[in-house]
């Protein structure tokens, strides 16, 4: 890692302000994360104009605070990488102006990193694997199955043709009257429930291909509700908690199924010598979807390797290690605030592999 063996990594794409110090040996000098899930939980999902301001105002006290942690100086920093894409114009933003700034001040290399290369090089920080790997990647925004050739080199495998799964639990927690972010309170919600009360859909399981779709389960979970509601006056407790594992468990199915079918498709393409199935993004929090891929995986004869919780969710140390794996290749990048900016660029466009991400 020639002239940057520490890199201060900065996130800011969507509702996380994130900052750490990672060096070219993959140690994790420091990573802070300020959450902003309690200023976007009143409207329901996030705010974008409320998420800009609050990046534009704490990145230097993130910065600060990674700094003290590692125990460093600003002189420390050898190279500065910073989310450019994909996400919320206002938090790019802050991220690149602040990121232009800092580096004109220290003098050092400023690298632009796609926020998605950062989640899907996450296991070479973690554990150092070789290349090429397979990569699930389910978030809020981000739903796909990733070959990851090298540093800059992605292939799309497939990916969601509308929601992505975290939104889809966001948006069922909003239908069962829960909180926001909705994923850990659906999986609460779903342990004591019955998953096969209600007959809800598996799309797109009965056509071929690694393409999802996630819409319209959350569709007929709604017309499920409506119907109880219509039918009783209102929900039981026992109601929302079948629903709940009814819906995560058709989620696991599908997750699962086509998970199958990209290991099938990575493995005869690439022969890996050692196959591995990485697993990033808010959902891989999930237990029962953690199962259902380990199982798979295993049957397949891929390792799974699900990041820990603090490195699969947004965060900025797989930003810096981005930054240092691809440094090689961006002495000239431009750096632009980029909303859509898919990894594979060869794949037809699609809602879930960032062309419209507003999270990653
Ligand atoms: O990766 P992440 O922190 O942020 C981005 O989307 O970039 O993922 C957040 C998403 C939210 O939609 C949240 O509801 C979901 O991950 N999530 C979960 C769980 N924990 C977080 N979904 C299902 N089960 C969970 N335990
Ligand atoms: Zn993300």
């Amino acid at each position: 890692m020639p002239g940057a063996r520490i890199c201060l990594g900065l996130e800011s794409s969507c509702d996380e302000t994130a900052a750490a110090l990672v060096d070219g040996e993959r140690r994790i000098l420091s990573s802070v994360v300020f959450g902003q899930a309690d200023m976007h939980a009143p409207f329901g999902g996030v705010v974008p104009e409320i998420a800009a301001r609050a990046h534009a105002e704490r990145l230097d006290v993130c910065v600060a605070e990674a700094l003290v942690q590692a125990g460093l100086q600003p002189s420390a920093i050898d190279a500065i990488a910073v989310t450019a894409g994909p996400g919320l114009m206002g938090g790019l933003l802050s991220g690149v102006l602040f990121a232009k700034g800092l580096a004109a001040g220290l003098a050092c290399p400023l690298w632009p990193v796609n926020h998605l290369a950062g989640h899907a090089l996450t296991p070479r920080l973690t554990d150092g694997i070789a290349f090429p790997y397979l990569m699930l990647l389910i978030s809020g925004g981000h739903c796909q199955f990733l070959a990851v050739e090298g540093p800059a080199a992605y292939r799309r495998l497939g990916s969601t043709r509308d929601d992505a799964p975290g939104e889809a639990f966001d948006k069922v927690a909003r239908l069962l009257g829960l909180g926001f972010p909705g994923g850990p309170a659906v999986e609460q919600l779903a342990t004591a429930g019955d998953p096969t009360r209600f007959a809800l859909p598996r799309p797109l399981l009965d056509q071929p291909g690694i393409d999802m779709s996630f819409s319209g389960l959350k569709t007929a979970l709604r017309r499920t509700r409506d119907e109880l509601v219509l039918a009783q006056g209102g929900l039981w407790h026992r109601d929302r908690q079948d629903l709940a594992a009814g819906f995560q468990a058709a989620v696991a199915d599908v997750l699962g199924e086509k998970t199958r079918r990209a290991l099938a498709v990575f493995e005869a393409e690439y022969a890996p010598a050692a196959p591995v199935l990485a697993v990033a993004g808010g959902v891989a929090a999930n237990r029962a979807l953690g199962a259902a891929l380990h199982a798979v995986a295993k049957t397949a004869g891929f390792a799974a390797l699900v990041a820990p919780l603090a490195l699969a969710t947004d965060n900025a140390a797989m930003i810096a290690w981005a930054g240092l794996e691809q440094a090689a290749e961006m002495a000239d990048a431009p750096l632009i605030a980029r909303p859509r900016w898919p990894l594979d660029t060869a794949a037809a466009p699609m809602v879930g592999s960032g062309r419209k991400g507003a999270k990653a």
